[in-house]
């Protein structure tokens, strides 16, 4: 009985893995090393609200909401799996700031959820790491929802059509690319 439970539940997973690699990206996380270039190119604001999109482990939510004072962070992720180990991450996050007391202002919100459908007009910055075709299809609705001025930070791939504001290279890692709307 427990054992095809287990068996289920992995597999179930798995699928969810599966699937949400075919609907804008495989989990392919963003380097810790980049971590900090991201942030430099994001520069939140105290307050202002950051959305990723397909956020995977939430590497980069739980990076921003210890380096800064946004006044909300979430990411959005539609496998299982991925979402699972981010919500572990940001309880674990949590239990650390207990016993060491570090300042944060915002814990990240994990939410499990398709990016194509997640509302985007409140946002000031949103970061994504998706594949070019995600880029594509995902470009109208950023247009017609984004504020003006919201900035737009992508890692790896330009987004076709808009015209960069920032390129930030590095010897041997991934181009990460700014846009404002
Ligand atoms: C290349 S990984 C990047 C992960 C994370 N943003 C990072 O930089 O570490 C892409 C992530 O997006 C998720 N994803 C793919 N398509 C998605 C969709 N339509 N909605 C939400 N998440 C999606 C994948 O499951 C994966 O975790």
């Amino acid at each position: 009985m427990v054992p095809n439970i287990l068996l289920s539940l992995g597999l179930i997973l798995l699928a969810s893995v599966a699937y949400a690699s075919t609907q804008g990206a495989p989990w392919v996380p963003t380097w810790k090393k980049d971590l900090k270039r991201i942030e430099r190119l994001v520069a939140l604001q105290p307050g202002e609200m950051f959305v990723e999109l397909g956020c995977g482990n939430g590497r980069v939510c739980r990076h921003l909401a210890q380096t800064t004072q946004a006044g909300r962070i979430v990411g959005v992720e539609l496998s299982l799996l991925q979402w699972t180990i981010a919500k572990m991450q940001v309880a674990f996050l949590r239990s650390q700031k207990k016993f060491q007391n570090f300042a944060i202002v915002t814990f990240p919100e994990i939410v499990l959820g398709n990016v194509f459908k997640h509302p985007l007009s409140d946002y000031d910055v949103v970061y994504l790491f998706l594949m070019p075709a995600a880029y594509k299809k995902i470009r109208p609705k950023l247009e017609a929802e984004l504020k003006p001025g919201a900035r737009v930070v992508s890692y790896v791939w330009p987004i076709d059509g808009w015209e960069d504001d920032v390129i930030d290279m590095a010897q041997g890692q991934p181009n990460v690319f700014l846009y404002r709307r």
